[in-house]
């Protein structure tokens, strides 16, 4: 069995990749989709019209991420968080964030390795997302590591902030924007603070490259803009009006997605950080 699955993934991984190739060669070729049809007819959010937004009950499950969470309080997927099967999620991250087919496909077939679950047939809580060091880690942008906050859906109000105010870039329009040089920063700084404070830190390569891989979806599907940030980050909230800002029409695909994720990756220093990192731990021995 262990063998069989082992070899029917590697099939799996084969056939998204060269999926993926073909799918950014055909973004560069076909035009992109027009503003204000980005997200399809008939999909939640045409138009920039999202659903009301609700903000979750207390017994409603959610998780770490922001974007799960946003479809959930949309009512885009269950409101309740609860019974979300693999597939659905999907066809939903696709159309609500315009990721690529291989994106949408991948994500949640890895998620549902991760929790030993049939993507197929099974179902999960929002919550069950939250392993720790599955694809949850620590040093993260916006919540404290799971040592300090075992609840990994409660966001970290300071840290969302920090990183708001963290941007230096401007669009066309002279909107605020973090570019991925203030997200490589701020990636630095939660890894040089989180090391030298929490005596429970781990950090994989893997997990560093998810957290700069997290990190750039906020360059490309919010096009690093702090104004809806703002309402994405802090309330989980999609703003009226809000679309993706990825336009190509096969969506973001893996290939373009790394070349972000290993920019931003490649920024971040944690050496930068180590007065910081040293204030911080002088400071929780106090
Ligand atoms: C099946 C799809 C997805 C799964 C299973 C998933 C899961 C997760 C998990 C477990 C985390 C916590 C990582 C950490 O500890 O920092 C996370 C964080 C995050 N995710 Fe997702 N996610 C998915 C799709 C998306 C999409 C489509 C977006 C963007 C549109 C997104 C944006 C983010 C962001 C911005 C973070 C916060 C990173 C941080 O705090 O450093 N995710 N996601």
């Amino acid at each position: 069995m262990g063998l069989f699955s082992d070899v029917s993934h590697l099939f799996f991984d084969i056939g998204i990749m060269s999926w993926d190739v073909l799918l950014t060669l055909l973004n560069l070729v076909r035009r992109k989709r027009r503003i204000c049809h980005v997200t399809p007819e008939g999909h939640p959010g045409y138009g920039g019209r999202w659903p009301e937004f609700r903000p979750p009950q207390e017994t409603d499950s959610r998780c770490s991420c922001p974007a799960l969470n946003a479809m959930a309080n949309h009512g885009i997927i269950s409101r309740t968080g609860r019974g979300i099967s693999f597939v659905e999620l999907n066809h939903h991250i696709r159309a609500t964030y315009n990721f690529s087919p291989t994106f949408c496909s991948f994500a949640p077939h890895f998620a549902a390795r991760m929790l030993k679950k049939s993507y197929s047939n099974d179902t999960f809580d929002l919550e069950e997302i939250d392993l720790h060091n599955g694809i949850e880690h620590d040093a993260s942008l916006l919540r404290l590591d799971t040592a300090f906050e075992p609840n990994q859906s409660k966001k970290h109000m300071p840290f969302i902030e920090e990183l708001l105010a963290a941007a230096t870039g401007k669009d066309k329009d002279g909107n605020d924007v973090l570019t991925t040089n203030d997200f490589s920063r701020m990636l630095g700084k939660r890894c040089a603070v989180a090391r030298a404070v929490n005596k429970e830190f781990s950090l994989s390569l893997f997990h560093k490259i998810f957290g700069s891989a997290n990190a750039s979806t906020l360059v490309t599907v919010f096009g690093g803009r702090v104004d809806d940030l703002r309402s994405f980050l802090l309330d989980e909230r999609i703003p009226e009006g809000w679309e993706s800002r990825v336009r190509q029409p096969y969506g973001m695909t893996l290939m373009n997605f790394n070349k972000t994720t290993l920019g931003v990756e490649f920024g971040v220093c944690e050496k930068d950080w180590a007065e910081a990192a040293q204030e911080a731990a002088e400071g929780q021995g106090s």
